[in-house]
């Protein structure tokens, strides 16, 4: 282990925060959403680490179980069932120390690889969320993801964090070129010093990662002085989105910076297929990010809102978009699936109730017809909900 890899540890860093962070904000509406099924709910860390930071600071485990406490705690839901996993190959004997006040989380001694199978089996019909937060690129075997579709839970949802980065230095490696943008790493602290080479064996290796070929024209481009590896990683990021969405219907990816105006560090990717699960992390990556910004802004007010690729967002484009989008929804379709839909689209751009404006907007225009079932309130007023569930349901046409 190289004295890198030791410090992980020692005290937590911005990037671990704003990761956690989002983490956190995204899993309490998730459990709390999601207990609604009445089927259990299987949370997977498959990178757990320690469990805490040595400066005291909770890490993944932490966070997640004291999330699944609160939840269990408020809930309305009778013998609420949720088990917690954690996977850890290193720091395992730590891990346990500190989470030994939670004595139902599991703990597997191993790799994510050699274990998640044997944790997954038999959880047919149930809820499965797996969190995947490794140090480099090497655990991300895409055929794990693909077989998780297949395996017939009740609701699958992955949230990855991508060092997308480290994809790219390593296919440059792979293919002789020289990395340029290595300043990258300065602060992202990697664990995992690479082996791969020029040969087929390495080769193999990335196409297992990114679960096909398609980077490869992408580094040759690179190659050839095209592109630069900015431009590389962005090619790289939306091919694999798209590779996903092959198995998964709702993939969010989410550039993550860690001061205003920087190029990304990694990515954050969140695939599931079910809609409320994309509308739900989109929304709070939305209201997170909206938080973060303020605190890289000193509190300072920005003119126009920001969204988390720093593209200047205002009412205008999300009306523009938000037309775009909706008028091509000429047949019936569910509220949140469209609603998900332009969330992969455009990425989570605004908050939910900025799409439910443009929405009524439009149907007040008669645009758009917004089918609400009951269509009226018990003391006869026409309803205008926007949201389903609890015997509601909304669905969207266009009209002209
Ligand atoms: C980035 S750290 C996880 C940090 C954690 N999410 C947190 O917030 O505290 C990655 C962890 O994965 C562990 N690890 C490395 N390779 C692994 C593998 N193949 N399977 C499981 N764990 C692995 C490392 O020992 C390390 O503790």
């Amino acid at each position: 282990m190289s004295k890198k890899n030791n410090d992980f540890f020692v005290q937590k860093k911005d990037w671990s925060e704003v990761k956690d962070k989002l983490l956190a904000c995204y899993l309490k509406p998730y459990i709390t959403k999601i207990l609604c099924t009445n089927k259990p709910i299987i949370y997977v860390d498959c990178f757990a680490g320690q469990g805490m930071f040595d400066d005291g600071k909770a890490g993944s485990p932490i966070i997640a179980l004291d999330i699944i406490e609160q939840c269990k705690n408020i809930t309305t839901i009778s013998n609420p069932n949720i088990y917690a996993y954690f996977i850890e190959l290193n720091h395992f004997q730590r891990l346990k120390e500190n989470i030994a006040r939670y004595p139902y989380a599991n703990i597997s001694i191993g790799k994510y690889e050699n274990n998640i199978r044997d944790i997954l089996l038999n959880k047919q019909g149930c809820n499965v969320f797996l969190y995947l937060d490794p140090y480099g690129i090497k655990g991300l075997k895409w055929s794990l993801f693909d077989s998780f579709a297949q395996m017939n839970f009740n609701t699958i949802e992955l949230l990855i964090n991508m060092n997308s980065f480290g994809f790219i230095r390593e296919a440059c490696r792979v293919f002789d070129i020289k990395f340029k943008e290595e300043f990258i790493f300065e602060d992202l602290i990697e664990y995992e010093t690479t082996t791969l080479d020029n040969s087929t064996k390495s080769i193999d290796e990335l196409n297992e990662i990114a679960g096909g070929i398609y980077w490869q024209p992408i580094i040759q481009e690179m190659k050839s002085g095209f592109i630069n590896g900015y431009k590389a990683e962005e090619r790289f990021m939306e091919e694999y989105c798209k590779n996903m969405s092959r198995q998964y219907k709702y993939v969010l990816n989410m550039p993550i910076r860690i001061k205003q105006g920087q190029h990304p560090k990694y990515r954050l990717v969140h695939v599931t297929n079910h809609p409320e699960g994309c509308i739900l992390m989109a929304n709070n990556i939305c209201k997170r990010w909206e938080a973060m910004r303020e605190i890289q802004n000193g509190g300072q007010m920005l003119l126009f809102d920001e969204d988390y690729e720093n593209n200047t967002i205002d009412d205008q484009i999300i009306n523009k978009f938000a037309y775009e989008y909706f008028s091509g929804t000429s047949n019936v379709k569910k509220l949140s699936e469209a609603q998900a839909g332009f969330y992969v689209k455009y990425g989570p751009i605004c908050s939910l109730n900025k799409i439910n404006d443009a929405l009524k907007r439009f149907e007040k225009n008669h645009q758009i017809e917004i089918l609400r079932n009951p269509s009226y309130t018990k003391t006869g007023k026409v309803t205008t909900f926007m949201t389903e569930g609890k015997g509601r349901t909304v669905s969207i046409r266009w009209l002209k």
